[in-house]
């Protein structure tokens, strides 16, 4: 597994852990299980002897005892360690070896079965070792990306070799499942696609496996070689996930070992789900994450809620909307960002600022430039911590003298703002050098160096670039947490300036009819929380899952008088959360005690604006709250 920085690829010793022997076990008796459901299929009875297995990195040869103890007698293994050379041969003499590294061998081959536990060790701390073998071998140049796993390359060779119909079965660790194109997955998950269908997929994520790598998640999965046939008529294939819950039983050592006969003998456990994927090989994306772990009985609650999420027949998502940006980059933090009593004062309404060791007074218009400007911890859901700011942001618009070269753009600044500008000027040696070198524009010292602007396309497509300081001022703004894995949306419409580690929803142009309070007390709720949970969305320093797979509801669709009220109630409700109040008008409830009595006795008694919410939109989406509950602790 995780092998240090200073190893070179000749040493033999890569990414050696071996498998514990009852997971071994389980891997070989779990193929044999699948085997015997495709041979059933087919009516074929099955002849392990003849089947032709790989075992592509054999370690000290853990699968190859459990493959000779269940009858397989055709097994060529592999292992690049010549130190294992002679135990190897010695206790397992029926064994084909072949002592070579297993990329360099012939993808020709053909294999029944391909199965073992590979090595891991990743591309970015390992960059020496890829390149070697990228100059080596055919097939780690055609597959080599930034970003992959060393395992990446056994199962391109495996799928390779494997005969149609065939099958590899690896454990490995769980990360690629839902990584990206962008994150080293751009020529796996295709070959994968292309070639094999996913046929089992068994989450160890919650159970430590490997006693030296604690911390790792790990997972078996099964691919089945495609025949020519079933790729030419893109057949599709269910997914079979099984889930391991951690051990309730603290200390019973036995206790991983006997959920995995249960996963054989197909016995239901309290430590095990089974279920099948909502996702079938077809819905795998090439360039995604796979969200395997989506159970079909989720999917349907998740089906249900996308059904109020659809303009003019088509699914609306969060970037249908919003354009999702960073707050502000700025050269330097520590110079733009003015801490009270130490580069600035504040007296009464005026402010001086420190230059040359004097503070100096700040001119009115100069006091407009400075700015609250806020971290993302301070962001709370419907709103954000106010007294807790960072402190204050100058900040120029660029589109202040947006006509004038960049030479007279700073001459008027200077005029314009003589002390906020001089108070720059001290540090502008160290500016203009980070600048130079980010390889920027060394005459951009007075501005954020991003997060001030946005582009917008407008209707006839033509691009636009807008300032936002207006938006930051006085727009109505929702932000989140650049990493995060709970739906905690902020909310204002005063002066909120906010650093690089949050992220701004930005209306896209044409969408100024949106019902801010509406959206934000439904990205805020329990059912946006299960859409996190169903969807597998965290937030990481990437808002890609969050753009295009949060479904935003089509308030039209909601029309009697009911449902009018519902959303009425919601309204009322979120901004008494946006402002602080606390306090319930009881009139409020009025109406929809008459139009629903039922509803407004699941309401009369809560006192909390975020619930009224919850309950307002699980009656508008006409959703079953315990149904998600159970959902909710059944699978998350
Ligand atoms: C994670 S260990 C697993 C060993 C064995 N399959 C098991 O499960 O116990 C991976 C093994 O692959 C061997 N290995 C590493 N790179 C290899 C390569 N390119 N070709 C063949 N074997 C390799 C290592 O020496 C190590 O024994």
């Amino acid at each position: 597994m995780a092998v240090k920085n200073n190893k070179t690829f000749s040493d033999k010793t890569i990414g050696q852990i071996f498998t514990p022997s009852y997971i071994a076990e389980f891997m070989v008796k779990n193929v044999i299980r699948v085997l015997k459901d495709i041979s059933n299929t087919y009516n074929e009875p099955l002849k392990l002897d003849e089947l032709k297995v790989l075992e592509p990195a054999s370690g000290e040869g853990i699968f190859l005892k459990i493959l000779l103890e269940n009858n397989f007698q055709d097994i060529t293994a592999y292992e690049i360690d010549e130190s294992l050379r002679m135990y190897l041969e010695l206790t397992y003499p029926e064994v084909n070896f072949k002592f070579l590294d297993f990329l360099s061998s012939n993808s020709k081959e053909g294999y029944d079965i391909i199965i073992g536990n590979p090595p891991y060790l990743g591309q970015n701390y390992n960059s020496s070792i890829f390149q070697e073998l990228v100059q080596k071998y055919d097939i780690c140049k055609k597959y080599f990306v930034g970003n992959m796993d060393l395992f990446y390359y056994f199962i391109h060779l495996g799928i390779e070799k494997l005969k149609p119909g065939g099958l590899l079965s690896f454990i490995t660790t769980n990360y690629w499942i839902t990584k990206s194109r962008k994150t080293g997955i751009k020529y796996l998950k295709p070959h994968i696609s292309k070639e094999c269908f996913l046929i089992e997929y068994i989450d160890l994520s919650k159970i430590s496996v490997f006693k030296d790598a604690k911390g790792q998640h790990n997972c078996i999965f099964t691919l089945q070689k495609k025949s020519e046939h079933e790729k030419q008529n893109n057949v599709d294939k269910k997914i079979e996930v099984i889930q391991i819950r951690p051990r309730n039983i603290q200390g019973n050592e036995n206790l991983d070992e006997k959920i995995f006969t249960h996963i054989l003998n197909r016995e239901s456990s309290s430590n095990l789900l089974r279920y099948r994927s909502a996702m079938t090989n077809k819905d795998l994306s090439k360039d995604n994450g796979w969200n395997l772990k989506y159970p079909l009985e989720v999917k349907v609650v998740v089906d249900k809620i996308e059904k109020y999420c659809r303009f003019d027949g088509k699914s609306t998502y969060l970037t249908d909307f919003f354009v999702i940006r960073n707050g502000l980059i700025l050269i330097k933090d520590e110079v733009f960002i003015l801490r009270e009593n130490e580069d600035l004062k504040i007296i009464d309404t005026e402010m001086f600022i420190k230059i040359n060791e004097t503070f100096v007074k700040l001119t009115d218009e100069e006091k407009t430039k400075l700015k609250k400007i806020f971290k993302s911890k301070v962001i709370k859901p419907f709103s954000y911590d106010k007294s807790d700011f960072l402190g204050f942001l100058i900040y120029f618009d660029k589109n202040e003298f947006i006509n004038q070269n960049l030479t007279t753009r700073n001459e008027l600044l200077e005029r314009h703002y003589p002390n906020l500008t001089a108070y720059l000027n001290q540090y502008k040696r160290e500016l203009v050098n980070i600048l130079r070198n980010a390889k920027e524009n060394v005459k951009d010292i007075y501005f954020p160096r991003r997060g001030s602007l946005i582009t917008q396309y407008d209707i006839e497509n033509k691009r636009k670039l807008i300032a936002l300081e207006p938006y930051y001022d006085k727009g109505s703004k929702i932000f989140f947490s650049y990493i995060t894995n709970s739906n905690a949306f902020g909310y204002t419409r005063d002066s909120y300036y906010a650093t690089s580690d949050t992220y701004f929803l930005w209306l896209r142009e044409g969408m100024d009819d949106i019902d801010y309070l509406f959206i934000l007390a439904y990205l805020n709720s329990k059912i946006v929380k299960f859409l996190f949970k169903a969807k597998n969305i965290t937030i990481k320093r990437s808002k890609t899952k969050l753009e295009e797979e949060i479904p935003i509801p089509n308030i039209l669709l909601f029309q009697s008088p009911y449902q009018l009220e519902l959303i009425d109630l919601i309204r009322y409700c979120t901004s008494n959360l946006t402002q602080n109040i606390m306090s319930m008008d009881e009139t409020k409830l009025d109406k929809l005690k008459e139009l629903n009595p039922n509803t407004y006795s699941q309401i009369r008694n809560v006192r909390n604006f975020k619930r009224i919410i919850d309950i307002c939109l699980l009656n508008l989406f006409n959703l079953d709250e315990e149904d998600i509950d159970l959902l909710m602790e059944k699978y998350y």
